[in-house]
């Protein structure tokens, strides 16, 4: 079986990344982590990624004076490592249309809410302070607008009497630590293409119909 070579970009912590890189350990897993690019120097998740023998480099954003300048070495880096399908896993920076455009179709993200609800920062405080009974993260194709694009999955996550952001965050965080290597799964199986701007998990993607709403914590 072919694995989907996948590169990921980071810039913190990298619990998500570590979602990955345990699933990706199984020999049986569509898709196989072949690089870890952070632009951040001190990002934890560099030495997750050495732990689980990935190649990990920092790339430095600050060197660069254009954003393009800094994400045309990216791409290049991303292509020698040998990737061909990207996951963003907390990479704090805004990409232009040139990078979005170029990796179209193979470049997804994840997100702490349920999208379209609170795009941007601060989630989990506007999901309490707006009073939904739901909140979740959302993993999603990656388009020029932030937080935007083809929803693959979501996994829904209730929001408890006493919340306050850092509890809600932390049940949040579980979810996507589930939810992200699930949907990796799907689109390295050809079950999440993309069909007139949305993921169509209908049967010819050979897709059941749970797969479309993950929930991991039901
Ligand atoms: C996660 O909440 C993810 O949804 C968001 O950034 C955070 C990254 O956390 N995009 P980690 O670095 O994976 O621990």
């Amino acid at each position: 079986m072919a694995r989907l070579k996948t590169g990921v970009l980071i810039s913190g912590r990298g619990t998500n990344l570590q979602a990955l890189l345990d699933a990706c350990a199984d020999p049986d897993f569509p898709a196989e982590i072949v690089s870890v690019i952070a632009n951040k120097a001190g990002a934890q998740g560099l030495e997750r990624a050495r732990k689980a023998g990935v190649k990990a480099s920092f790339l430095d954003h600050t060197l660069y004076e254009a954003r393009e300048d800094f994400e045309r070495e990216l791409d290049e880096r991303l292509r020698e490592d040998g990737a061909e399908f990207v996951a963003l896993a907390g990479f704090m920076r805004i990409l232009t249309p040139w990078f979005v455009d170029k990796w179209r179709d193979r470049l997804i993200n994840i997100h702490p809410s349920l999208l379209p609800a609170f795009k941007g920062v601060h989630t989990h405080d506007r999901a309490l302070e707006s009073g939904v009974r739901i909140h979740g993260a959302t993993v999603h194709y990656v388009r020029p607008e932030m937080d935007d694009g083809p929803i693959i999955g979501q996994a829904a996550v209730p929001v408890l009497a006493g919340d306050t952001p850092d509890r809600l965050a932390a049940r949040v965080l579980e979810a996507e630590h589930a939810l992200y290597p699930a949907c990796l799964r799907l689109v390295a199986q050809g079950k999440a293409r993309v069909t007139a701007g949305l993921v169509r998990q209908d049967k010819d993607f050979g897709a059941s119909e749970t797969d479309a709403l993950f929930n991991p914590t039901a």
